[in-house]
């Protein structure tokens, strides 16, 4: 890196670090000095894995950027640079060259970690709780039903009018509608039944249904990353989940307006606890009126609906189905952009490792 190119990493906001290919320290920009309290100064020459302290995983980086000659981002990194208190950060390596040797360059980003770890454990106690909740009222239900069934079936035997039946027959249909929602309520408690699928014939079987429930005025578009790896699930859970999404983006948007189904690869996240070298994300996206202010803490929760024929149930099933592929559901949305994201991890790529609290 010539004079010129060091003093342009001066002018940067972000915090960067010049490493030599011994994985010394050769310079910090002022943002770095800033972040880790260092000074140039002191630290030239000092290698990488004392100064920044932590567990190895940042020289881990490095040497993963280099022998594959890439840029390479570690998103969960905890450092304690100078032997001080904790920094938690991700940091982006990209090899460059230098006048001498190959080094690298090393742009560090915080991130709000305690946050994000803080909105996980709540995510999965509500889920928990949501899917203790569904499983008491469904047992509730279905007992008293098989009652109701069977007394109008024997009412039907005995009636003598014809045209009595009639009821007897609402009854019965009507409880085994019931029943059938029960069951399906129960369902996310049996196992998934895990196949390899691609989460894009997922998304296609999806688009078709919600295609033919409405036909005019709503547009789907399609942005998927055809690179995406398969991954282990269960294919009618997740058609269920994704389809209660896009179902609910179609009825905010009224009729008339535009969902797009984006696919992308995530690196190195963590959920539920885990961490994963990578996962499938898929947003849904609309540009209707947006998720009302008044439930936007509770749409996960069961019978939470913003809409006068809602069941409140959609949102509950689709976030257990996907918290049983060890998945997350979350969402942003202002008026004119909503977008559910679905996150699950690709397997056999489970790094293993449950996340340590923090803090
Ligand atoms: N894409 C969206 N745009 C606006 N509101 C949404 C969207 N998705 C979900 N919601 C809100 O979340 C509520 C809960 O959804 P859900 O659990 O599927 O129950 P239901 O669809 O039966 O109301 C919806 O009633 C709606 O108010
Ligand atoms: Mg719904």
């Amino acid at each position: 890196m010539t004079p010129e190119a060091l003093s342009g990493l001066d002018l940067l906001d972000t915090a960067v670090v010049l490493v030599d290919a011994p994985l010394t320290v050769r310079y910090l920009n002022p943002s770095a000095e800033n972040l880790f309290e260092l000074s140039n100064r002191n630290v030239a020459g000092v290698a990488v894995a004392k100064l920044f302290g932590g567990d190895g995983k940042l020289t881990g980086a490095i040497r993963y950027a280099r022998s594959n000659n890439c840029s390479y981002t570690e998103h969960d990194l905890t450092l304690a640079p100078g032997g001080r208190g904790k920094l938690h950060l991700a940091c982006t390596v990209t090899p460059v060259e230098t006048d001498h040797d190959g080094g690298f360059l090393l742009e560090f980003r915080r991130i709000e970690q305690q946050l994000r770890i803080a909105r996980e454990e709540r995510l999965l106690d509500q889920t928990q709780a949501n899917r203790e909740l569904i499983r008491n009222l469904a047992h509730e239900i279905k007992n008293p039903l098989g009652g109701i069934r069977g007394a109008a079936q024997l009412l039907d035997r005995e009636l003598e009018r014809p045209n009595l039946h009639e009821y007897t027959q609402v009854i019965i249909k009507e409880a085994d509608r019931l029943q059938a929602l029960v069951d399906r309520l129960l369902t996310p408690h049996r196992l998934p039944q895990l196949t390899l699928l691609n989460v894009h014939e997922v998304l296609e079987h999806v688009r078709s249904v919600i295609g033919a429930e409405y036909p005019a005025g709503i547009t789907i578009h399609r942005d998927y990353d055809a690179s995406l790896p398969p991954l282990m699930g269960d294919r009618e859970q997740l058609i269920q989940a994704v389809l209660n999404i896009v179902r609910n983006a179609a009825q905010a948007l009224q009729g008339e307006g535009e969902i797009t189904l984006r696919t992308r690869i995530a690196r190195q996240v963590t959920l539920a606890r885990r961490r994963h070298r990578h996962a499938v994300c898929v947003h849904v996206i609309d540009n209707g009126p947006g998720v009302p202010e008044a439930i936007r803490e509770r749409i996960f929760f069961p019978l939470v609906s913003g809409r006068a024929d809602g069941s409140g149930l959609g949102l509950t099933i689709a976030q257990n189905f996907i918290a049983q592929h060890h998945g997350t559901v979350t969402f942003e949305s202002i008026p004119g952009n909503t977008c559910f994201t679905v996150l699950l991890p690709v397997n056999g790529d489970d790094e293993g490792g449950r996340m340590k609290a923090e803090g």
